[in-house]
């Protein structure tokens, strides 16, 4: 069996959700659990945040369900709602909470014979351009829910653009032309996703929907005295599986993209872009040999992959390699594989094997 697997700390989970209210304490949270957890295991990590979780969130019904037959009962939110009329009964059923963005979800919903109210969020495109009623016909797509009763609490709610970018004013006018939309409008605000909890107090509202940051990944490229207490969840580690001695000149891998430039000692590692690393992958990329720091070298394959041992002359067959966590995060891999932290951790595969600690 290979060596290779993700080890998944749900204490760190716990630790990093509890930092997310801590921003807000009158807040309530949602846990964005959607796309598997961000990689770390829907089922695992919602069921170690249930005690204390107010919401989750995820993209779709079928996650939904997946959290529901696990016996999670708090709130679900579908942060894109429903994609097609009939998902109406399941939202009805198992008491989902679903976004309503568009005027064909809307007229779905008021077509609907509800038997029981369930909980809306109007969403507003306030600048991201993506999903939501554009300003103009938000007040009266929240009215004709309001007047129907279908909806049992009926918030209002925007995404961020460009929340990451702290010294960039769109999220500024972002959520000035969200309170412009809604004003007057009752019911409770979310606009906050991972960097709005974090750099954005305005945005906090009455509920955050904290993803990336319960994972223990900064939202931001630099340095921020919040994000850096939160705890990363994840350690992707694997092992060497042979070392050899190269000669200068020596091509390393397919297509001989790193060739060596003076004898070196190159150790096999048991992962590739078959579990999920990116073969983008430069030469340089950061890798951990025994906690020491080395770099990948050659291009990454679908099993394996190739790392500079030349200064590590104590490292053999057998010793750990550490793809990412505590001492190397991903913000600082994503860069070399022209990536962001979200991407790195959600594309890892089944071949991955999770352990999770409490
Ligand atoms: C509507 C919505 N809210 C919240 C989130 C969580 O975002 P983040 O992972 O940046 O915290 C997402 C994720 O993309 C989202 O789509």
């Amino acid at each position: 069996m290979r060596a290779l697997r993700a080890e998944v700390d749900l204490n760190a989970i716990r630790h990093n959700y509890r930092l997310a209210k801590a921003q807000s304490p009158q807040s309530k949270a949602v846990a964005v659990v959607k796309a598997n957890a961000y990689g770390h295991g829907a089922v695992r990590v919602a069921q170690a945040l249930a005690a204390e979780a107010d919401a989750f969130g995820v993209a779709c019904i079928e996650e939904a369900l997946e959290l529901r037959q696990a016996g999670i009962s708090q709130p679900i939110w579908l942060l894109e709602g429903i994609f097609a009329a009939d998902e109406l009964a399941l939202v009805e059923q198992h008491q989902l909470s679903m976004a309503v963005h568009c005027p064909e979800q809307l007229s779905w919903i008021l077509a609907y014979d509800f038997s029981q109210p369930v909980d809306m969020w109007l969403k507003l495109d306030s600048g991201m351009h993506r999903l939501g009623f554009d300003p103009h016909s938000y007040r009266q797509a929240f009215q004709a829910l309001q007047a129907s009763g279908k909806a049992r609490v009926l918030g209002k709610m925007t995404h961020f653009a460009r929340a990451d970018e702290l010294d960039h004013d769109y999220t500024r006018k972002q959520i000035e032309r969200f309170m412009q939309v809604c004003e007057g409008l009752p019911g409770p605000v979310s606009l906050a996703n991972s960097p709005g909890t974090l750099g954005w107090p305005a945005a906090h509202g009455d509920w955050l929907r904290p993803g990336l940051m319960l994972y223990g990944i900064s939202p931001f490229e630099v340095a921020h005295p919040r994000a850096d207490q939160l705890k990363p969840a994840m350690r992707l580690v694997s092992e060497l599986i042979a070392v050899r001695e190269l000669g200068v000149g020596e091509p390393v891998g397919y297509g001989g993209r790193f060739v060596t430039d003076k004898p070196m000692r190159i150790g096999v590692v048991a992962l590739g872009y078959g579990d999920g690393y990116p073969r983008q992958a430069k030469d340089g990329t950061p890798v951990l040999v025994n906690g020491c720091l080395t770099r990948l070298v050659g291009r990454v394959s679908m099993d394996m992959l190739t790392v500079d041992l030349t200064d590590l002359n104590e490292a053999k067959v057998g010793d750990e390699v550490v793809l990412w966590g505590e001492q190397l995060r991903t913000n600082q891999v994503a860069p070399y594989c022209d990536t962001i932290p979200y991407e790195l951790v959600t594309k890892l595969t089944r071949r991955v094997p999770v352990h999770y600690s409490e």
